[in-house]
């Protein structure tokens, strides 16, 4: 039987926030195509949604960091018109300084957090424009303000999630397709894990749980909302760092250099 409801395509869905998406839109009775490394938890996943929601729930084992596993997924994303949501949540973080984290692995966060995203939108896009209808979730962190925060390129592919989502949506207005944007804080997952410093380290009042932070990101789509911050308590810091933004874009380019470089 067709689900008019529509496929949720979601990375990174074999534990922590994209586990919690994968549930959640279950729980809406969506059917979803869920991606990540780890086959047996994505099988374990998959049974328990499909016994729990009675939705259908299919796997793709790739690596997003590998040319083989982006294509597989777009290959994917071009057949199936049934997806409806790309949420781009798989990736990785470390806390590890620029002079202690080896270049591979910061070349190999670049292509989970900016490449693999970058590739899906550019499968989903077109798909979703000829159908007038369509959503795509960049999950981001609140690095992406604060990029000093974390490991240097972590903070930089998050800020590059952020810049494009805004270009996304701008470019996207008028066509049915919607993008959101969320920027999570400190959430207790394996992230801490891999990226060398355990959530317990951090003072309990910073960390959000995942379910907690899915939810709330979920009343953000469901209200049209671009950039959701659950943990951000005051709204209008964000309305201010978007107006002073807003406010500095038309004085940004200029014949003349301004009068303080003057020799
Ligand atoms: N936790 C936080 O405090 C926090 C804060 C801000 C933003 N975020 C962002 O939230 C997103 C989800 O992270 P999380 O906190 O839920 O961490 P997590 O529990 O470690 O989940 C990361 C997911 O990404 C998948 N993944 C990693 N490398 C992959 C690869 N090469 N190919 C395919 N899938 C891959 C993992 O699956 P496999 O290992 O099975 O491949 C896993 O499902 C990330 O983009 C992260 O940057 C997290």
């Amino acid at each position: 039987m067709t689900n008019t409801n529509g496929t949720i395509l979601i990375t990174g869905a074999s534990s922590g926030i994209g586990a919690i998406y994968a549930d959640r839109f279950a729980a809406r009775g969506h059917d979803l195509l869920l991606v990540a490394r780890n086959a047996g938890r994505l099988t374990g996943i998959a049974t328990q949604l499909t016994e729990r929601y009675g939705v259908s729930v299919r796997t793709i084992v790739a690596d997003l960091g590998a040319e083989e596993g982006l294509k597989a997924v777009e290959a994917v994303i071009a057949s199936d018109d049934t997806i409806t949501h790309l949420v781009n949540n798989a990736g990785f973080g470390s806390a590890a300084p620029l002079a202690g984290a080896k270049v591979e692995d910061m070349q190999a966060m670049v292509a989970i957090n900016v490449t693999a995203p970058l590739r899906l939108t550019y499968a989903a896009v077109p798909r979703f424009v000829s159908r007038g209808k369509g959503t795509i979730i960049n999950i981001s962190s609140i690095v992406a303000i604060g990029p000093e925060v974390l490991n240097g390129v972590y903070g930089g592919t998050k800020s590059f999630v952020l810049a494009f989502s805004h270009s996304l949506r701008k470019e996207l207005q008028g066509t049915g397709v919607n993008v959101q944007v969320v920027l999570p804080g400190a959430t207790g997952t394996e992230f801490w894990d891999v990226a060398g410093l355990p959530a317990s380290n951090l003072p309990s009042e910073w960390v959000m749980s995942a379910a907690d932070l899915v939810d709330a990101a979920l009343v953000g789509l469901d209200r049209g909302e671009f950039a959701t911050i659950p943990s951000l308590q005051d709204a209008s810091e964000w309305d201010a760092w978007e107006a002073a933004r807003a406010a500095m874009l038309p004085h940004l380019s200029s014949r003349k250099p301004a009068d303080r470089y003057s020799a």
